[in-house]
């Protein structure tokens, strides 16, 4: 039998991977011995993989182009490549949240019996127990024009577009993974707090700083690494989650419990 966090002989699609939790997955998927590893994203990975499909996730077109391009069987697929809010609500949605669902969609029928969708979400997108339905009927529009029509009457819900990407794919993730399972493929995402990526800077411009210095503190005072989202993502990836199906795995040092358990002081935000 082989270890259960093997990924040898395992064909690998990796959105996202020239820098920070995808540059990491890259590192990760090596150690266990990935057998081919193809990179899409607006710019080549310096890291360990197989191949590039230069793809702007945001870009319908090439998504479906690059979807094209990949042959033959998928055994994991990670959707990992996001951006933040200091680009318009649009752009926001249409890489962080339609291109997932796209490629997602195009290359389920070549992930086999045992393979597995994963998505990178965030805590960012934790708020949507509060309003299920709205996702609900936003997820399950599929025209981009009238998605980005039905955000720009639901402003007070998609404000800048970040948090609510993040609730739409840990929405889609509970929902597609019954659609998946027929197949025998798994959906789960990784929800992380704060990493220190590139993305970091980003974040302090459009949350404030101040706001992303309280979360890290309430995540007992250290930021994530890259590694750390990796590794979870390619343990959901691998066998050793066969029965690990339609979860939104919260990656935040018990951030989210503790805000779920009235644990958290709120005192450094006033
Ligand atoms: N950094 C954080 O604090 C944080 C927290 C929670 C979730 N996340 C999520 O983690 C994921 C990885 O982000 P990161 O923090 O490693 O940041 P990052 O900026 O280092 O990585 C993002 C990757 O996506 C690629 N990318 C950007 N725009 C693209 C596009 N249009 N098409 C294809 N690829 C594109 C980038 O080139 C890069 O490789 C994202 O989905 C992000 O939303 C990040």
């Amino acid at each position: 039998m082989s270890h259960p966090f093997d990924y040898s002989g395992k064909r690998v699609v990796i959105t996202g991977a020239f820098s920070g939790v995808g540059a990491a997955c890259l590192e990760v998927l090596q150690q266990l011995g990935a057998a081919e590893v193809i990179a899409l994203d607006i710019k080549r990975p310096d890291g360990p993989i197989s191949s590039f499909i230069e793809t702007n996730m945001g870009d319908a077109a090439a998504v479906a182009a690059a979807a094209e391009q990949i042959d033959g069987r998928v055994d994991v697929l990670f959707n990992n490549a996001g951006i933040s809010a200091t680009r318009p609500v649009a752009d926001v949605m249409s890489v962080n949240w339609l291109g997932l669902r796209q490629l997602s969609e195009a290359l389920l029928p070549q992930i086999p019996q045992g393979g597995a969708i994963v998505n990178t979400a965030s805590i960012a997108g934790g708020q949507w127990p509060g309003h299920l339905a709205e996702v609900m009927e936003a997820i399950a529009i599929e025209d981009r024009a009238e998605l980005l029509a039905w955000c720009d009457s639901h402003k007070d819900l998609v404000g800048d577009g970040y948090g609510f990407s993040k609730e739409c794919v840990q929405v889609y993730t509970l929902k597609s993974a019954k659609q998946t399972l027929a197949r025998g493929v798994r959906t789960n995402s990784v929800c992380p707090a704060p990493i220190d990526t590139p993305l970091l800077p980003e974040f302090n411009e459009t949350m404030t700083e101040k706001t992303m210095s309280w979360t890290i503190e309430q995540c007992g005072g250290t930021i994530a690494t890259p590694t750390d989202i990796a590794t979870t993502l390619v343990f959901l990836g691998a066998d050793a989650a066969r029965y690990v199906n339609g979860v939104n795995l919260n990656v935040d040092m018990g951030f989210s419990a503790f805000m779920t358990t009235g644990q958290i002081d709120f005192s450094g935000l006033a």
